[in-house]
């Protein structure tokens, strides 16, 4: 979870001191120096010292003290108090292990206690969201922490653990992230959130922060931006507003769709720089006894300019149809609801050569099959 940028605090278990601050330098990785600590500790972080290094001593204690567990991600004002508290009490050697003054501890707690009740943090709120290791995504919810991201309310809102997911997988604090049809801003909240710059364009604006742009004209620079998320409409099925320009009055029964969407592919070709990766969530359609398989139609345009990377099923829970009338008639008239989206993911080619990608070569681990199998 670590990335270039945070603030780190190094807690020395055995001798009980608490030292820092030091500044991440790259993400959290494995093994980065195999040989570090015997190899011991693999996974591991390369640092550089911020407002020079302090010590203190009784580490656990004062951290319990202040109510931060060892393995929080910190609130910005936290680590500022844990930075505070070093400057106010610690010694310049990491080998003197005095323990900070209670009048000095009891200063810092003081201020941690207003910041947290003025902003409504509890010990809850620092989990994040876990990074997916599958291909099936699956929310029960729509957002995550103290702040909304995006509006719930907003018809077709997307999940804001796909964003939370894409954008840590595939960006850095400080990248640039552009989302042409934006809604009600859920990338523009996720991305502010995590240090992420970013740009949210719609048809027609739900907030002041969004701007007012047809996603077949993206106003930007070619090769300038990080990352491009899109959840698009799925066809005719949701009226999101009055603009004629929405492509949600165009069927996706109609060729016509998918020639529209296309121009949005190429102009999300054209900003992203080459390496960089483009998410698109995008549903089937069931209407009036016709299948229609628009993940497919969609994915099929995408691989006209990008590179194919993946295929996420992510489940849908919160649809108008997640009834039981819904349930009873998809049984009773056979045919099914529509239970998951596609989140394609593809990327801007670097340009290699086919020679590089024919010398790729595979090893396949093969197990021995039980018996039962
Ligand atoms: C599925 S919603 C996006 C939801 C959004 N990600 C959120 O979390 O709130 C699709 C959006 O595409 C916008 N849209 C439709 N046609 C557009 C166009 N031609 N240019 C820009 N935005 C468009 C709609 O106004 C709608 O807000």
């Amino acid at each position: 979870m670590v990335e270039p940028g945070d603030k780190l605090f190094l807690l020395n278990v055995d001798t009980n001191t608490l030292t820092g601050t030091f500044e991440a330098a790259t993400k959290g990785g494995y093994r980065l120096v195999p040989q570090a600590w015997r190899g011991q500790y693999p996974y591991q972080v390369k640092i550089r010292p911020t407002n020079g290094l302090h010590t203190v001593g009784q580490a656990k204690e004062s951290l319990a003290h202040l109510d931060i567990r060892s393995h929080w991600l910190l609130h910005d004002f936290e680590a500022n108090a844990l930075q505070d508290l070093l400057i106010l009490a610690g010694a310049f050697s990491p080998v003197l292990l005095a323990p900070p003054s209670p009048d000095t501890l009891a200063q810092v707690q003081h201020g941690l206690k207003r910041e947290r009740r003025n902003r409504g943090i509890t010990a809850l709120d620092h989990d994040r969201p876990a990074l997916e290791s599958t291909t099936l995504w699956d929310y029960p919810k729509q957002s995550y922490g103290k702040t909304p991201k995006g509006n719930n309310k907003y018809a077709g809102v997307t999940p804001a653990f796909i964003l939370y997911n894409l954008i840590k997988r595939y960006t850095l604090p400080g990248d640039l992230v552009v989302d042409p049809m934006c809604g009600s801003g859920t990338t523009i909240d996720v991305c502010r959130e995590e240090r992420r710059r970013v740009i949210g364009y719609d048809i027609v604006p739900t907030r002041p922060d969004i701007i007012q742009n047809d996603a077949r004209h993206i106003p930007l620079d070619d090769n300038s931006v990080d990352m491009v998320f899109i959840d698009s409409p799925y066809g005719d099925n949701i009226k999101y507003n009055e603009s004629p320009l929405s492509f949600g009055t165009i069927s996706a029964e109609n060729e016509e769709f998918y020639d529209e969407l296309e121009k949005v592919m190429v102009e999300a070709y054209r900003v992203l720089k080459p390496g960089k990766v483009l998410g698109w969530l995008i549903g089937d359609q069931w209407v009036k006894q016709k299948f229609t398989p628009v993940g497919f139609k969609i994915y099929d345009r995408l691989v006209r300019h990008f590179e194919p990377m993946d295929i996420i099923s992510v489940t849908r829970r919160s649809q108008t149809s997640n009834t039981g009338m819904w349930h009873n008639r998809a049984l009773r008239f056979n045919f099914y609801l529509r239970g998951f989206k596609y989140l394609h993911i593809v990327r801007k080619p670097i340009g290699y050569s086919p020679q590089e990608v024919n010398n790729r070569t595979v090893k396949w681990a093969r197990y021995a099959r039980g018996a039962n199998e």
